[in-house]
């Protein structure tokens, strides 16, 4: 065994959050980079492991490294952007950061920081959107790859109403994403993501071509954004005169199924619930975006009752917090709103198991289940004071974990692995010394 850790353990070893696994005291064995056992200590040592040979963390949570179906790399530096809805802030802030992807050593320093900061909010697999720059791609491929992460990214496309600087051109995008795609699709843990920003900035002409892409390739992935807001969709509507709604400009192009992203999906009519669901194409609920822009309260039981497969994501730089804790929590007071309480283990089982399940990836990362990649986190209540008394008066399993989706942030994360190799550690110091030490 290269690594045997002994902590407390959760995973959801099947298709719901029914299936919640969690060992007061489990042991995690990893071998090559994969999950080996997962099961009790007590288990495992009357089977003969000698438990004295563990990593022991008997306070903190093992679990399956965090998973984000949507996130935008370039957009590192635009989170906290004071004062704008959707379209004023793409134009005032987003399009003017994105342009800065265009330099390659920009865009290097960028993908590394991208990466750090993933893995120091505990997740181990991403699917990001690039900037419209090749060069964007480039690195963040080459840096997911030098840390060996399960990263899934694409070029931006967009070819209309969008600045000198971000605007791409027909043909050469498409030639461009299917270079990019030839590079780097497959190559090691990395999966190219065949990106049209939103139907606002493409051309019909861009979003034919990129569906016949996809076509072409279809164990590749689309990701795209969907009915986020009114604005947006009203105006969609007028670039897109002849579609029936917003999502058939998608579907009468082929970007869509169940490789196909859709984030927001907040407005959506009946008629496209019916079609997203008889195509199985994926709705990603983004709620702290969707908080922080504005945009409306995403109805994910009217979703999931056309069983829409449904992802929860961060959507940095429109939701401030890369950690996907707070992604949860913001989650919880979307639907408190529409009195749909969200439960601490269903919350868990989302951003793990089932984003695995929505990107397809399920069977190789998400869970402990011998053969899964050994991408996860230690999870540790005592690094934030607030976080630990709440936990400490926890009667149950589920309240502990309500509490550390509620208050915590990327500070409870003490280690993030990926392939068994410790990426990202918090160090050692205590949490009442990390706190001082970060005001
Ligand atoms: N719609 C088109 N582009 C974007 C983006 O970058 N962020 C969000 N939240 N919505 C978009
Ligand atoms: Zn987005």
């Amino acid at each position: 065994m290269d690594r045997i850790i002994r902590a407390r353990g959760l995973h959801f070893p099947g298709a719901t959050d029914d299936s919640m696994v969690f060992y007061k005291d489990a042991v995690l064995c990893v071998k090559d980079g994969k999950i080996v056992e997962f099961d009790q200590a007590e288990k495992l040592q009357a089977q003969g492991l000698d438990l004295s040979r563990c990593e022991h963390h008997p306070d903190q949570v093992l679990m399956p490294g965090f998973i984000d179906p949507h996130i935008h790399f370039p957009q590192l530096d635009v989170v906290a952007s004071y004062g704008t809805r959707l379209l004023e802030w793409l134009e005032t802030y987003t399009f003017p950061a994105e342009r800065r992807f265009s330099d390659q050593h920009f865009a290097e320093t960028a993908a590394d920081e991208f990466c750090n900061a993933l893995l120091a909010a505990g997740t181990t697999t991403a699917m990001a959107y690039a900037s419209s720059h090749p060069t964007s791609v480039e690195a963040l491929f080459q840096a997911a790859r030098a840390r060996s992460m399960r990263l899934l990214t694409g070029k931006v496309l967009m070819d209309q109403n969008a600045p000198d600087g971000v605007r791409d051109a027909m043909p050469e995008a498409i030639r461009e994403s299917e270079r990019l795609l030839e590079t780097w699709h497959g190559v090691d843990r990395l999966g190219y993501v065949i990106t049209p920003r939103f139907a606002g900035t493409s051309t019909p002409e861009q979003l034919e071509a990129a569906g016949e892409l996809f076509s072409r390739y279809p164990d590749t992935w689309v990701q795209t954004h969907l009915s986020e807001t009114v604005e947006e969709i009203a105006w969609t509507a007028e670039i897109h005169p002849h579609a029936k709604h917003y999502f058939d400009i998608y579907e009468r192009v082929g970007l869509i199924g169940p490789r196909a992203m859709m984030g927001h999906c907040i407005h959506l009519s009946d008629e496209e619930v019916n079609r997203m669901s008889e195509t199985g194409t994926a709705a990603v609920f983004c709620p702290s975006s969707n908080l922080f822009l504005g945009s409306g309260l995403m109805p994910l039981d009217r979703l999931e009752a056309a069983e829409i497969p449904v992802g929860l994501a961060s959507d940095v730089g429109g939701g401030p917090q890369m950690c996907l804790l707070h992604t949860m929590a913001d989650a919880y007071r979307v639907l408190q709103l529409q009195q749909r309480p969200l439960s601490a283990r269903e919350a868990f089982f989302r951003i793990t198991k089932g984003n695995a399940r929505v990107l397809q990836l399920e069977g190789e990362i998400g869970d402990f289940r011998t053969g899964s990649a050994a991408d996860f986190v230690l999870l540790d209540p005592t690094r934030s004071r607030e976080v630990e008394r709440r936990v400490a008066i926890s009667q149950t399993i589920d309240e502990a974990l309500f509490a550390m989706m509620i208050l915590g942030d990327a500070r409870l994360i003490l280690e993030t692995t990926v392939l068994g190799e410790p990426l990202y550690q918090a160090g050692a110091l205590k949490a009442s010394e990390f706190e001082a030490s970060n005001g």
